[in-house]
């Protein structure tokens, strides 16, 4: 079967075996299956980059349902199923004037591959309103709860892509939502400058999650138009001293403050400084908005692709001396 279909990068590479899973109970038994040793999930295929065909058994995770756990008078816990699309989520709880994910509206990808890597956008990040989320184990086929704590969330980090990688199945998340004087999330300064071109001056949830869409559509490729998987890297956290010494020879460089001794930098800044934005290299390259999001510009091969990011990290290395490291799971 081709993973075509089920990869944002549009890549083409074939899987000798294919499950759609439905339920819990049919994850089990695909788990349970003997002669496949080696077994792949595929959530929303948007945070991958495929290099080459599979030879494992390929279990996509399409569990889908929304469900109200409990409620009081001023918050809900919702529980979605791991296959529903995130953003289809989003609106969901928009619609139900539940507040708390419309900084997060149109990031690609499903509710269980949200955690693995944290999913933040736009001054938020999931953390801020996970409650807990249950796994089943491959080992045992017995359901684990995860609190927030024990996923030890950090920029773009979980425990389920350090100790419990490739252990468990994520199969449901709860989130904490405000159903009533919801707190608005507006620093991030393009959103506030989105809001005000809108004439927004008292806004609603649902206007933050419009401001968040419009933004995220002039920045970042449309997946269904052009093959991407959001950023390729995370943003590489360095020394301050380092940071002061890249200053000098380059004055405008930003950055932001993660604790007393390290500075954040956007990768998307050092990938533009080494020449690489908007570049095109046949039916791949770096996108014109963003310079931190690769595409594919039609039938692309994951190998190209990597080898570009791997020319990307050696110049950033050699111009800045920063190791980008790749956000996306490369397979
Ligand atoms: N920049 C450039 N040139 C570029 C791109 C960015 O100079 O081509 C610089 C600018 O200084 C800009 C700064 O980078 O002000 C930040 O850019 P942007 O707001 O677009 O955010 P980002 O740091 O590049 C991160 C996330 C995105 C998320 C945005 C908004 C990571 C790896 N990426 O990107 O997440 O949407 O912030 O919050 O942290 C994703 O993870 O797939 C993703 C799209």
């Amino acid at each position: 079967i081709s993973l075509k279909p089920f990869n944002t990068f549009g890549i083409e590479a074939f899987a000798k075996h294919y499950i759609s899973i439905e339920s819990i109970n049919e994850l089990k038994e695909a788990l349970s299956l003997e002669n496949y040793p080696d077994i792949f999930i595929l959530g929303g295929g948007s945070n991958m980059l495929l290099t080459k065909n599979m030879d494992a058994l390929v279990l996509h995770v399409n569990i889908k349902g929304i469900s109200i756990i409990s409620e009081d008078d001023t918050s809900v816990l919702v529980q979605a199923n791991a296959g529903e699309n995130w953003h289809q989520f989003v609106l969901w709880c928009l619609e139900k004037d539940y507040g708390g994910l419309e900084n997060l509206s149109l990031i690609p990808g499903n509710v269980g591959s949200a955690p693995i890597q944290n999913i933040g956008a736009y001054g938020r990040e999931l953390k801020d309103v996970f409650v807990s989320c249950q796994a089943l184990d491959k080992a045992t086929k017995r359901l684990k709860t995860f609190t927030k704590e024990d996923c030890k969330f950090e920029y773009r980090n979980s425990i389920f892509k350090q100790e419990e990688k490739g252990k468990s199945v994520i199969c449901n998340v709860t989130f904490r939502l405000s159903k009533k004087n919801h707190t608005l999330h507006t620093s991030y300064g393009s959103i506030s400058k989105q809001l005000e071109q809108m004439n927004i001056t008292q806004p609603t949830i649902q206007d933050v999650s419009k401001a968040v869409i419009q933004i995220r559509q002039s920045k970042l490729p449309d997946p269904k138009k052009i093959g991407n998987s959001g950023s390729f890297f995370k943003n590489p956290v360095i020394l301050k001293e380092h940071f002061s010494k890249l200053k000098e020879n380059f004055p405008e460089i930003p950055g932001y403050p993660v604790s007393d001794t390290e500075t954040k930098v956007p990768a998307g800044w050092l990938i533009e400084k080494a020449g690489f934005k908007g570049k095109q290299f046949g039916n791949y390259g770096v996108h014109k908005e963003q310079a931190l999001v690769l595409v594919n510009y039609g039938n692309a091969k994951g190998q190209d692709i990597l080898d570009l990011a791997k020319l990307i990290q050696k110049t950033v290395q050699q111009l800045f001396n920063i190791a980008i490291e790749a956000e996306v799971n490369i397979i």
